[in-house]
């Protein structure tokens, strides 16, 4: 087991996630199953108000399952995805008629309730009961597959075993509630599908895939190509007012945009493996006045991730330009169009 895994998610639940929602602590299962069924395709903020009214208006599985279909309708109205609502009602007779009126309390009674899946029973058993029950939902599949890096996609059959079983693994036991709700807020807050807040991030030093930046790429789905991940080394060689340039020519992405001197390398380099590239493409050392590392910047494509790294490198001496490339002065630079992450850089830099 990863203890490391789950003691830094309830670290990071207890000292950092404020999220307050009406069901959380929640202990009783009716009230847990209601949250659960109507959050399954709603987000949090429009879910608490249909919550909050159900709980008024049915504060008990008996009283739903009396209710007319027309009145439990009428309630949902607005949520959508009418079949959870209509599975509800089933739900709450089932629980009247094959349980006496109580929510059941075995994980397998709970999943023959109509509605409820293997995401929902896990929630309801672990928020109710504290049962070892590892929830694994959109959230789950996310976090797990950035943090490990999982390349199996999670549309197959072998994903979903594989998901599960890791899951299981990491689960805190002992904290199975608590556990389930850092996750699921972990995923909503943190660990977010996009602009997610890796530099916040509790896994930031474990997260191979944001050590490989390729945080974008995963979870990995079949009907989804992997998003591969390019290194794009730049070097702005300058002398004096002049850079050297390129138009993008050959059959690759932004053709007929800018860019200065360009290096790819398969992976990302340390500062050391930096240098040496400026000697491959034909540039002394000793013709280098001065070089200014900068920061990463990232750009998104449909199927790349392109990583740039810019390099600002002061020339003792004008070298010729080399192959495909220009000199342009600086006033002439800042017509020329470039990819959206360039200009960005520069607007920064400035
Ligand atoms: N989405 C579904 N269930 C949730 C829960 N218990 N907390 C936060 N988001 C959720």
């Amino acid at each position: 087991m990863n203890s490391w895994f789950s003691r830094t998610l309830l670290n990071w639940n207890r000292l950092e996630n404020h999220r307050q929602m009406p069901w959380k602590g929640e202990k009783d299962p009716y009230r847990i199953w209601l949250s659960e069924i109507i959050l399954q395709q709603t987000r949090v903020e429009q879910g608490r108000a249909y919550y909050e009214r159900f709980i008024s208006s049915f504060s008990t599985v008996s009283q739903l399952a009396s209710a007319p279909q027309q009145e439990v309708f009428k309630l949902w109205e607005g949520l959508g995805y009418y079949s959870r609502c209509r599975n509800m009602t089933k739900a709450a007779q089932a629980i009247v008629e094959q349980f006496n009126g109580r929510f059941p309390d075995s994980y397998k009674d709970v999943l023959s309730l109509p509605g409820v899946g293997p995401y929902t029973a896990a929630a309801i058993c672990s928020f109710a009961y504290n049962q070892p029950f590892a929830v694994v939902d959109g959230n789950v599949y996310r976090i797990l597959a950035r943090i490990f890096e999982i390349t199996i996609p999670v549309d197959s059959d072998a994903g979903k075993k594989h998901f599960n079983t890791l899951a299981t693994d990491l689960l805190d036991k002992e904290n199975s509630a608590e556990y389930n709700q850092a996750i699921m807020d972990f995923g909503a807050t943190v660990c977010k599908p996009k602009n997610p807040l890796c530099n916040q991030c509790p896994f930031h030093d474990r997260c191979n895939a944001y050590k490989h930046n390729t945080v974008y790429s995963y979870p990995v789905k079949t009907k989804k190509l992997l998003r591969r991940t390019r290194y794009f080394y730049y070097f702005f060689l300058e002398k004096d007012d002049e850079i050297m340039v390129r138009e993008r020519v050959t059959k690759d992405i932004w053709q007929h945009l800018y860019e200065p001197v360009l290096v790819e390398a398969e992976k990302e380099l340390s500062e050391k493996e930096i240098n040496p590239l400026l000697r491959k493409i034909g540039i002394p050392a000793d013709s280098v006045s001065g070089l200014r590392y900068s920061v990463k910047h990232s750009q998104q494509l449909t199927h790349q991730q392109i990583c740039g790294i810019f390099t600002h490198v002061s020339l003792k001496n004008k070298v010729d330009a080399l192959s495909g490339y220009q000199w342009v002065n600086k006033s002439e630079f800042e017509k020329l169009p470039f990819p959206r992450y360039i200009l960005s850089y520069l607007k920064e830099k400035k």
